[in-house]
């Protein structure tokens, strides 16, 4: 499979960014090649504007949605924020995931316009496990984008994967990255079993 990996963090050095590459180091041991959006670097602009209600595509989304294109799986990589999407991300779904190109009926979650790819929401965050699942935050991230966002996408199978205590210590961190590369080594193929 040809795999996207969608990194948002503007430090190269973070731990988000050594979890994109554990992640595609996994794809690729599994015999997959890998792409990299690195947004930050890349200087991707997540302001929808109006540019962006107009019918032509703006050229900078349509280069993303090329990039979506050629992927059989894609994988999202950011840190939590605020219990949900940091700006860069966010922005990145508003104006890639275009009306007309990613979905047309907006009550049918069955009608995306795309065709199936597998979909991983890599995710470190700094709270523990206990901390997120207990007080209903994972649940809520569960509906707003596995039967949400990336339902209506078309993402499938889908998951959400949140690396808990992503703050912690080295050895933490090493367990998270070993579990990254994981991740990366037994994705899933696009419709292989249940979102
Ligand atoms: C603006 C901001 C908001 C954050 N919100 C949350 C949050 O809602 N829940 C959580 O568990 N961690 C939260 N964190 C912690 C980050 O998820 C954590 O620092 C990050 O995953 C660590 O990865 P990094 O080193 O690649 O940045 C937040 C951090 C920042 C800077």
């Amino acid at each position: 499979m040809h795999v996207l990996t969608v990194l948002d963090h503007p430090n190269p050095n973070a731990f988000s960014a050594a979890a994109a590459q554990a992640f595609m180091r996994g794809a690729q041991a599994a015999g997959h090649s890998t792409e990299l959006a690195d947004l930050n670097a890349e200087g991707f602009n997540p302001l929808w504007s109006l540019a962006d209600i107009k019918n032509t595509t703006p050229p900078d989304v349509l280069a993303e949605q090329a990039r979506i294109a050629r992927a059989d799986a894609i994988c999202l990589v950011f840190p939590l924020f605020w219990w949900g999407m940091p700006a860069m991300t966010k922005g990145w779904v508003d104006r890639v995931f275009r009306w007309g190109w990613a979905y047309d009926q907006l009550d049918d979650p069955e009608t995306s316009l795309q065709r199936a790819r597998s979909g991983v929401l890599l995710v470190p965050a700094g709270g523990r496990s206990d901390e997120i699942k207990n007080e209903g935050y994972l649940e809520a991230l569960e509906t707003a984008w596995i039967k949400g966002t990336f339902g209506y996408f078309g993402l499938s199978p889908r998951k959400l994967e949140v690396l808990y205590g992503a703050t912690g210590s080295d050895a933490r961190r090493a367990a998270l990255l070993e579990q990254s590369y994981k991740i990366g080594f037994t994705l899933a193929s696009p419709n292989d079993g249940c979102a």
